[in-house]
């Protein structure tokens, strides 16, 4: 996972590259670079070791100026992190540059076949190959230079290429990670991502795969790697360049999780009739009569959005009496799956760009389903092929570790389910505004969840030495225990598992003892029957924990004062209804995390220091 980032305009284009990167820098900090071309046939290229900020010392050092160029942060796949392996790449003569994310799987034959012409390679990387390629197809014209490598490239592939002898241009690639074009005025971008060039423009093409694009200080043109001129649609991206800011804020996890209460309100808003309690998914080419032909729901994702493909699994089978299916995007693609066109596909992804899961849509859509997007990023690739699109308005999500796209994927998958329930007449009108009302009380409900947040640092500090940490829970609560595990090993390199509590006593428990603490989701709907059952059960489940001298952490809801009797430490939630539960009970531990790895700097609590940036919440003293 590499960033890239390229400029072509009237501006200079070091320090536009070099913001760039920094929007990118979550995607790999082991080592940067640039290459810029000023025009008198000179084309600098300036690398570092580790952080961006090392770039930026070496040109502080070395200045370089050009009015177009391209540059590069990377995490290593193939050579070692040094500077020698560092992006942009270079032919022998140093005359044509390369950025590139992705693998080129043929790349060893590739490089001995150019050795064997007298290619002289100076690093170890994959990348190198593509320079060389370009460099032997070169007869004048960069972009017919670029469309013979990729024919000759296996694997997936983002790409930006310059040379000195075919000035003032930046040809693009696509086959397989994304690539974004930005329109400015008189100026043209290239990213790996729009929130790279978010703060320049709106104005987005989208490339598809086995596309290219040629920018040039006057325009910017696609076409296939046949040649064929393409025409597309510009996307316009609707969110603010402020939110690509940290806002004083310390990371951009911790911004991003002070970000729901307003993410969740966005995602909600304007697909609910308030009076009725109806559900108003306009969005998509499936006719409103057609959510009630579904046999079956198949849900696919990756990561975390897989984990709310779980906790939604709940949502759909309980509010629409569907039978569920949830599938990896990367298990699903490979194993020839049963779906007909009785079945909805629901397809999950933050970004709308994940290989795995754009592959598994794409399955799915041959074996003739239709297919629905849950996504973050308008116009993305995902959306583009899907029927329809549920979007979460999270905003943009900068931090590695996905958090406000977590919950606002929750909160579509829960009016989703609605909606089939509607369709299905499961849900009847009174019920449907009861649930509603409930989702509109969620944003409110995680403001006083974040006012809570130095709780959530006193357990971080609490966790410091353990060097493992179990995450338990039971039925909707099961896939958050599995996200609450995923955020702490993302974060903090611990070591953490989920696990659903009632297959504790067929094994695991044996692994319980005093240097495990264990996160039970112990939450509980007192006006649902199931609910009040799976909290018994896991009281049960703290008890055995305590049996065997396992510390507990307990994410009940307010006022349970009999799981408070048995576990170590408890986090309160407020009351809601049990589907809605997860989007509450997973701050806690997304914080918990995020503080684990660095607890905050300054004095005031997450909500105080949110207050400050958007000058719209009221905190609440922390306990
Ligand atoms: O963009 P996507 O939702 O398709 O990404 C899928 C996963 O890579 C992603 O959810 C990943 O697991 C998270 N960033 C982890 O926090």
């Amino acid at each position: 996972m590499c960033g890239i980032v390229g400029y072509i305009g009237t501006q200079p284009a070091v320090p536009i590259i070099l913001e760039g990167l920094k929007r990118l820098e979550y995607r790999g900090y082991d080592s940067a670079g640039l290459a810029v071309c000023c025009g008198d046939n000179q084309l600098q290229v300036r690398r570092a070791q580790g952080k961006l900020r090392n770039l930026e010392k070496a040109i502080q050092l070395n200045p370089a100026e050009g009015f177009y160029g391209i540059g590069h942060t990377r995490w290593a796949t193939h050579g070692r992190p040094t500077e020698e392996n560092a992006h942009p790449h270079r032919d022998c003569k140093g005359d044509i540059v390369v950025v590139h994310n992705g693998i080129v799987e043929n790349y060893l034959s590739l490089k001995q076949q150019l050795q064997a012409e007298g290619h002289v390679f100076q690093t170890e990387t994959d990348t190198e190959v593509i320079a060389h390629l370009v460099e032997k197809h070169f007869q004048g014209n960069l972009e017919e230079a670029v469309r013979a490598t990729v024919k000759e490239l296996t694997g997936v592939f983002a790409m930006a290429v310059i040379s000195r002898s075919d000035q003032s241009k930046i040809v693009a690639a696509r086959s397989g990670p994304p690539v974004v074009i930005g329109l400015g005025d008189q100026e043209f971008f290239v990213a790996s991502d729009v929130t790279a060039i978010l703060a320049h423009t709106q104005d987005m093409l989208f490339l598809d795969d086995g596309e290219m694009a040629i920018l040039t200080p006057t325009g910017a043109q696609l076409c296939d790697f046949d040649g064929r001129q393409v025409s597309r649609q510009v996307s316009r991206i609707l969110w603010n360049p402020i939110e690509v800011e940290k806002g004083g804020y310390q990371h951009f996890m911790l911004k991003e999780i002070c970000e729901q209460p307003r993410a969740v309100r966005d995602t909600t808003l304007g697909r609910v009739g308030l009076d009725t309690g109806r559900i108003f998914l306009n969005e998509m080419d499936i006719a409103p009569a057609e959510f009630s032909q579904f046999r079956q729901v198949r849900i696919i994702a990756c990561g975390t959005s897989w984990h709310a493909a779980l906790a939604g699994k709940f949502m759909i089978e309980r509010l629409a009496r569907v039978p569920v299916e949830v599938d990896y995007s990367s298990e699903f693609r490979y194993r020839d799956p049963i779906v007909s066109e009785h079945t909805l596909t629901v397809v999950i992804s933050q970004s709308g760009e994940t290989a795995d899961t754009l592959a598994a849509q794409r399955e799915a859509k041959q074996k003739g389903s239709k297919t629905l997007a849950i996504c973050n990023v308008a116009g993305s690739m995902i959306t583009r092929e899907a029927a329809g699109t549920i979007y979460t308005h999270a905003g943009p999500e900068i931090g590695v570790a996905s958090t406000k796209a977590f919950t606002c994927q929750l909160t579509a998958l829960f009016i989703l389910a609605m909606r089939l329930g509607q369709a299905n007449h499961s849900l009847d009108e009174s019920t449907s505004r009861c649930l509603m009302q409930e989702l509109l009380g969620i944003p409110g409900k995680l403001e006083e969840v974040l006012s809570n947040d130095a709780v959530y640092e006193a357990l971080a500090r609490r966790l410091h030495h353990f060097r493992n940490a179990l995450f338990l829970g039971r039925g909707i609560h099961y896939p958050i225990a599995l996200e609450g595990a995923l955020k702490l090993k993302e974060i903090s390199y611990i070591h953490a598992e989920g696990y659903p509590a009632g297959e504790m006593k067929h094994g695991p428990n044996a692994l319980i003892d005093e240097n495990l603490p264990v996160v039970v989701l112990a939450t509980r709907d007192p006006a649902s029957s199931e609910s009040r059952v799976l909290y018994e059960k896991t009281l049960s489940n703290i008890q055995e924990v305590k049996a065997r001298d396992g510390l507990v952490i307990a994410v009940v809801t307010e006022g349970d004062d009999d799981a408070r009797k048995i576990a170590d430490h408890v986090i309160e939630i407020p009351r809601t209804s049990e589907l809605l539960a997860p989007i509450l009970e997973i701050v806690p531990l997304q914080l918990m995390a995020s503080y684990r790895r660095a607890p905050r700097l300054r004095r005031g609590s997450a909500a105080q220091s949110r207050q400050k940036c958007d000058g719209r919440v009221t905190a609440r003293a922390p306990v």
